[in-house]
């Protein structure tokens, strides 16, 4: 079941959530699904700099990084079409990003828990400088539950768990098609 109204509209998927919850292995699935493109903001990032995140991070600072991952997203959604984009973990703390992505784009909050989290980012190559400075996973945890109270405002919320990818894809595209069936007036 594809929602036919994206196709047709202005309109940006933006998948939000925690480090590791797997936003960009989800809207690559969603792009090769809907035949959308695809964009993940942290690659454009380190396309722009020609830098690693976590270069960024240690030759620039935090504050660096968060106005050019604003300039970036608010960038990328003013200038393209509808398309799938993967955010970067902090970047709907962010207010100003947060009302302009809630005003443009349909929200969706990749929840996963703790456990799954902490072993995705241990195990992955990617370097996360947030997760660095951690001392333990209860200091991940703490973040977590901090963070999972602003990404609670994402239009649509999806409890990834253990599913595998194909069903993930299936229970987000139900979920839009609902959300679409019942916001009519703002798609
Ligand atoms: C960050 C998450 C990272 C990246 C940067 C900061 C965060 O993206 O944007 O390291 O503040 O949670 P992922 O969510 O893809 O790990």
């Amino acid at each position: 079941m594809i929602p036919l109204k994206l196709l047709f509209k202005n309109k940006f998927i933006v998948l939000v959530g925690f480090m590791g919850a797997g936003k960009t292995s989800l809207g690559r699935g969603l792009s090769k699904k809907l035949n959308l493109p695809h964009i993940d903001t942290d690659y454009e990032i380190e396309k722009i700099k020609n830098m690693k995140i976590s270069n960024i991070f240690e030759f620039y600072g935090e504050n660096y990084f968060r106005e050019l991952e604003q300039d970036t997203i608010i960038n990328i959604i003013s200038k393209n079409k509808s398309s799938i984009i993967s955010l970067g973990g902090g970047s709907f703390l962010n207010i100003k990003l947060r009302e302009y992505i809630k005003n443009k784009c349909i929200s969706i909050w990749i929840n996963v828990n703790i456990d799954i989290i902490y072993k995705r980012i241990n195990n992955s190559q990617n370097i996360r400088p947030i997760f660095s400075k951690m001392k333990s996973k209860r200091d991940l945890e703490i973040l977590l539950n901090k963070r999972n109270l602003i990404y609670k405002e994402a239009d649509i919320k999806i409890d990834s768990g253990k599913l595998n990818k194909s069903r993930l894809v299936e229970k987000v595209l139900h979920k839009i098609n609902k959300y679409l069936e019942n916001n009519n007036e703002n798609c």
